[in-house]
């Protein structure tokens, strides 16, 4: 299939690339990223998934039962397989790349795995700190573009002090903040719920306050905001509600993964004022990871001072696109 479509938007002053979900057990080659180098991106995000720790040869029950020294050398096993797939190897270490990573579910534990609760869970707390550094880890290889030597030939040292990934900002240039959310440390499912927790979810508001009032606010979410299926951010009423809020005062555009499909949404918040969420998952992944059909699914966005452009890819083809326009943005 061709990539003419790729090049529809001239490209503009800042190009973003964005997707998520590969595992590299089932497809040691991923074209996906050399589609992605063929629009020469500057920033990529990557939304979760970039390893299935608890499937694809491995299963939730296998994580679960392992010490914590045998769950560290085997995330460190599939993180260390990605970074060998040449496709992505050759992408992420482009020298005018700059890549970011967030994780999810299969990159932090297992399937819906919920930080806070297993933190209280004696059999499987043991797992929070080796998952830590494994990401660190990863993080800290690909801001070195993959330099000899970044990512560690064996499991990296953990204890009880290893800090989670956390949130964390970056301003991209062009009026531009990219937010990268942490959405498994503090994930809890029953009792009072929580996504980000509260401490996130302040952080990310004094971020929006700080910033100037025509910036756009670029949300890395490894899960939908809103799915019929899977995880969502409405199953925290209060969160999803506090997005909605933050999206009435400031420029919000979600990117998010999860799904292992694509999506773009509108949500119209009343008043002229709109929450955006573009939706891409499924770099080198099939629908149920390693049945169904195969995905190759990534999203593009260019933004200069006039706009956002948004492209989403599958299977080489144009899926969706739209732009927003920032100065009509409320
Ligand atoms: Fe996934």
């Amino acid at each position: 299939m061709s990539l003419a479509f790729v090049f529809n938007i001239e490209k503009a002053t800042m190009r973003i690339a964005f997707t998520s979900c590969m595992t590299s057990f089932h497809f040691p080659v991923q074209p996906v990223w050399d589609e992605i180098a063929a629009v020469d991106p500057d920033v990529l995000v990557l939304l979760g998934d970039s390893a299935y720790y608890d499937a694809d040869g491995s299963s939730m029950s296998a994580v679960k039962s392992m010490s914590a020294f045998g769950f560290a050398t085997h995330a460190h096993g599939r993180i260390e397989k990605q970074l060998r797939v040449a496709n992505f190897q050759s992408l992420v270490a482009r020298p005018g790349l700059t890549t970011y990573a967030i994780w999810d579910d299969h990159d932090f534990m297992f399937n819906g795995a919920c930080g806070a609760q297993i933190a209280r869970q004696p059999d499987l707390s043991p797992l929070i700190a080796p998952s830590r550094a494994i990401f660190n880890a990863y993080r800290a290889a690909l801001a070195s573009r993959l330099a000899p030597g970044s990512f560690p030939r064996g499991p990296p040292g953990f204890d009880k002090t290893t800090p989670a990934p956390g949130y964390g900002n970056h301003l991209l240039g062009e009026g531009v903040l990219l937010h990268l959310t942490d959405g498994r440390s503090f994930k809890k499912k029953g009792g009072k719920k929580a996504l980000l927790g509260t401490e996130q979810v302040a952080a990310i508001e004094a971020a929006c306050e700080a910033a100037d009032g025509s910036t756009v606010h670029l949300i890395a979410s490894g899960i939908a905001f809103d799915a019929r299926n899977g995880e969502t951010w409405l199953d925290c009423e209060d969160e999803y509600e506090w997005m909605l809020k933050l999206a009435r005062k400031h420029r919000v555009l979600i990117l998010s993964g999860d799904i292992h499909d694509n999506n773009l949404a509108t949500y119209q918040l009343g008043g002229g004022k709109n929450l955006f969420e573009a939706t891409s998952s499924g770099a080198a992944i099939a629908t149920a990871v390693t049945i169904g059909a195969v995905q190759r699914n990534w999203g593009l966005l260019d933004i200069d001072a006039d706009s956002v452009g948004i492209q989403i890819f599958k299977s080489g083809t144009l899926q969706y696109r739209g732009t927003i326009e920032r100065g009509q943005w409320q």
